[in-house]
């Protein structure tokens, strides 16, 4: 359903600050395809997911969304059907307004001057009870009120309320503490699989990486270095992953964030 091919993408092209942040991408994803990845700091995980969601347009190589040539359709066309999350759990919903107006301004149904409508606010407040966060009572409340934790499940709610054909996560639970993280992660499992989304999910924590979805990726200096799936990916310890990436890259992978944790 995304296909990527032989896409390049060099910053600063020309000048001393010259950077390859994706080399020679081909990348074919199925429908219902849940893909993790994972690599060092700079790797180019989140330039790929800048490229497949049209914030940046490559230099060369050709983008398709179910058959549908993308490579150079604008960002905010792309955000129809690419729902995307960040770390930061400030971005993605607007402070200012609260989980009522946010929800509604996602799904399409009202938002700064419109009413919400009785259905919609049912249909929030089931939605909501089913994060298992506490947000159900509290929707006339400011965003801005909210933990890290139920901002970022309210903004995976809000990504995924109109399903999206594909979802970006990067490192979507990175900022938030363990006990959170995991939450956000199982929220994740249950949304992705009750819309049968296909989402690639870059996280640094490789032991997550192996356990969720079904499909692996190593991004190393702008390019794939491992893409394991079925058994062969089952069969998988991260001291395996270690090896081969030593083995591929010839470097030892010195990313204390990823080794830690
Ligand atoms: N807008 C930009 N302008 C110039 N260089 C950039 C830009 N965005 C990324 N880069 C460079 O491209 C390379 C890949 O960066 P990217 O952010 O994709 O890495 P990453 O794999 O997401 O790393 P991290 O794990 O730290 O998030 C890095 O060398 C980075 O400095
Ligand atoms: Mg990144």
């Amino acid at each position: 359903m995304l296909k990527l091919n032989h896409v390049s993408l060099t910053f600063n092209q020309g000048t001393q600050d010259e950077k390859k942040a994706i080399d020679d991408v081909t990348l074919h994803v199925k429908k219902g395809d849940f893909i993790s990845i994972i690599g060092a700091n700079g790797a180019g995980k989140s330039t790929l997911f800048n490229v497949i969601a049209g914030t940046f347009i490559t230099d060369s190589g050709n983008i398709y969304l179910d058959d549908k040539d993308i490579t150079l359709t604008e960002e905010h066309i792309r955000s129809r059907v690419i729902g995307r999350l960040f770390q930061d759990p400030m971005k993605g919903s607007a402070p200012g307004m609260s989980i009522e107006e946010n929800l509604a301004l996602a799904a399409g149904s009202g938002g700064w001057f419109q009413r919400t409508s009785k259905a919609d606010r049912e249909r929030f407040r089931e939605k909501l009870a089913e994060l298992n966060m506490g947000l159900e009572d509290r929707m006339r409340q400011p965003v801005g009120l909210l933990s890290g934790g139920q901002r970022q499940a309210l903004t995976l709610m809000m990504a995924t309320i109109n399903p999206p054909k594909l979802l970006l996560l990067d490192e979507h639970t990175a900022a938030l503490d363990p006990a959170t993280a995991d939450k956000v992660i199982e929220l994740t499992k249950k949304i992705v699989a009750d819309n049968k989304l296909t989402c690639l999910m870059i996280t640094h924590n490789m032991q997550s990486a192996l356990e969720l979805g079904n499909r692996t990726l190593m991004m190393d200096h702008g390019r794939i270095i491992i893409d394991v799936e079925g058994n062969e990916r089952s069969g998988l310890t991260v001291d395996d992953l270690l090896t081969k990436f030593k083995d591929l890259s010839g470097e030892k992978l010195t990313n204390d964030r990823m080794l830690l944790s």
